[in-house]
């Protein structure tokens, strides 16, 4: 039996890997705050499993109680394989450093980062435990590897992801788990609606992203999750703690 445990499933490119995953024969678990009716039906016709673990990752006493329970439903007799897609992100604070509210700095960072800190730690420990094998995949952004004026805070927490995935990937060394980051592009989903609804106070680059949307360059959550499918699809071909980057992939 093969589990997949994705963050962030409710919408955007969380749902669309769920879709695939789901296609592939995995038995789906969401973690966010909010259910997706639809991932409900796709796993009857797919004939998978589908639970919606409800959580809000900003919270870190949710966390707690999620760790135990989505262990226990992921790692029991049977189970051989077990994905960790860490995608749940938020883009918000948008704004100048000395503008910053310190409260949505502390959520972003707890979602961010914190929540596929703790997820992972959990999971390779439990796996490692049991001798079953991992696919970990952390969703990153091109903005790890750039400063841009207005994502601070973002740039950081997507810069730390890479770091985490890459140490994770040396100490496991040997261990037989796929470990990587994924770098999407841009994706037409709520952030970049979110994006686009900044001022340039906040976000010098924001007339760049409207103009993104209007030449239509922002690639569906379908399409994104596909390439993704395809780099899993030849496993011993990925070079753990690696940030594959959806430009180079589909060059
Ligand atoms: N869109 C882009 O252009 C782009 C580019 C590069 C990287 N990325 C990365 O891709 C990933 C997915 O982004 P997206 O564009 O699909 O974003 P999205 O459409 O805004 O979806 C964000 C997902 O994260 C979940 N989430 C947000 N806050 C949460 C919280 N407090 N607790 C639990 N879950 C929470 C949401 O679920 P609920 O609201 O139901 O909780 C939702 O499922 C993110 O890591 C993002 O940084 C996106």
């Amino acid at each position: 039996m093969q589990y997949a445990v994705i963050t962030g499933a409710s919408r955007g490119l969380g749902e669309a890997i769920a879709h695939q995953l789901m296609e592939k024969n995995v038995n789906i678990i969401s973690v966010s705050r909010k259910d997706n009716e639809k991932l409900k039906k796709d796993a009857e016709k797919f004939h998978v499993s589908y639970e919606h673990i409800p959580c809000d990752l900003s919270e870190p006493s949710q966390i707690d109680e999620l760790l135990p329970a989505v262990a226990e439903k992921v790692f029991h007799e049977g189970t051989h394989y077990v994905y960790l897609v860490n995608n749940a992100g938020v883009i918000e604070p948008i704004e100048t450093i000395g503008e910053l509210d310190a409260k949505a700095v502390q959520k972003h960072i707890q979602i961010n980062l914190t929540a596929p800190i703790l997820l992972t730690n959990q999971f390779v420990k439990l796996a490692n435990e049991q001798d079953v094998k991992m696919g970990i995949i952390n969703i990153t952004s091109g903005a790890a590897e750039r400063a841009v004026h207005g994502w601070s805070t973002y740039s950081s927490t997507k810069a730390a992801i890479n770091r985490f995935t890459d140490t994770l990937a040396l100490e496991q060394e040997g261990q037989g788990h796929t470990i990587f980051a994924y770098s999407p592009g841009v994706i037409d989903t709520d952030m970049q609606g979110e994006i686009r609804s900044s001022s340039e106070k906040a976000f010098a680059e924001v007339e760049k992203f409207k103009q993104l949307k209007e030449e239509g360059a922002l690639r569906s959550p379908a399409e994104v999750a596909g390439i993704l499918m395809n780099l899993l699809q030849e496993p011993k071909k990925i070079e753990n703690g690696k940030v594959y980057k959806l430009y180079d992939l589909v060059k």
